[in-house]
């Protein structure tokens, strides 16, 4: 990849901290590379964030990803979150745009982490009226599981503390289940949003192996490992299984797709993923 930065190019980029192990960069230089775009795409680790979207502002900056810690505290700084990422409280892509009228830098914030992850799982089921049983009540787990409700299905919270757990399904509007009661429902499908099974831990599995065959899809969020322990069981129960990689994918192509209003190059960007996954 040779970039080829010019007094027109484009500036994109993350904000979180840390950023040093993300693999965004990667793929949307590649995208853009791909579609012969004056554009590049940066990482930069923050920690004041008012100043840091003043500086977005002030800098002509397109667009950026925004990650941990800042997808929620960042929302009293931006001019307009989306509806859903409002309801979410958190966003993870910002869009730039100058205001015709006075010139003035409009901040508008979306989420796409709801999007990718229904994007994945559109690739294998259809999601209106099925039952969705997410693992964990964490940010992901709010994303996953308003995006799941919009797309029209049911959703189940299962978490091991019951407090988070049920404040979540609260909030969404949904049901909750200790996860340790797992073997009494049945579900279409199966997402862990936990860190269960990440690398070094990879032995680990957040449900019992023996429950798998009550669910047709099961998708981890996880990605290093990409075939998680959860994903090698559930393929040996003849679920459907779906890596962390595809929500990492589709997320991103959501956010490119904002940014430039073109469709994403899919292929260039899961090969970029997959080159830096491997070489890690
Ligand atoms: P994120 O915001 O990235 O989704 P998080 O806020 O740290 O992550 O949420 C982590 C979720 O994973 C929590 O729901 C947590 O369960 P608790 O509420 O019981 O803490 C869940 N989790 C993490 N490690 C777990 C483990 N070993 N077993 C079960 N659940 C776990």
């Amino acid at each position: 990849l040779t970039l080829k930065i010019k007094g027109t190019t484009n500036i994109y980029g993350i904000i979180g901290n840390p950023v040093r192990h993300t693999l965004s960069p990667a793929m949307h230089n590649a995208a853009f590379a791909a579609m012969e775009m004056d554009s590049v795409y940066i990482p930069m680790e923050v920690t004041d964030i008012s100043q840091a979207v003043a500086g977005l502002r002030a800098l002509g900056i397109k667009g950026v990803s925004v990650t941990v810690p800042h997808k929620e505290t960042i929302i009293p700084y931006i001019d307009k979150a989306d509806d859903i990422a409002a309801k979410i409280g958190a966003v993870n892509t910002l869009l730039l745009r100058q205001n015709p009228d006075d010139k003035s830098v409009i901040v508008e914030g979306y989420n796409t982490d709801w999007i990718g992850a229904n994007r994945a799982l559109n690739n294998f089921i259809q999601l209106k009226d099925i039952t969705a049983m997410i693992i964990g009540a964490g940010g992901a787990a709010k994303a996953l599981g308003f995006g799941l409700i919009e797309a029209g299905a049911k959703v189940i919270i299962a978490n091991r503390t019951e407090k988070t757990g049920l404040r979540l399904a609260a909030q969404i509007n949904c049901d909750f289940i200790q996860l340790n009661e797992l073997k009494s429902v049945r579900a279409n499908v199966l997402i862990n949003t936990t860190s269960v099974g990440m690398t070094p831990d990879s032995d680990k599995i957040i449900v019992d192996p023996a429950l798998l065959p009550q669910f047709e899809v099961v998708m981890d969020i996880v990605y290093s490992p990409l075939q998680t322990k959860l994903l090698r069981e559930a393929a040996k129960a003849g679920c459907t299984t779906i890596d962390g990689l595809h929500m990492l994918l589709y997320q991103g192509m959501a956010q490119f797709e904002l940014w430039t209003g073109v469709k994403a190059p899919e292929d260039v960007m899961r090969q970029a993923l997959e080159r830096k996954l491997k070489n890690r």
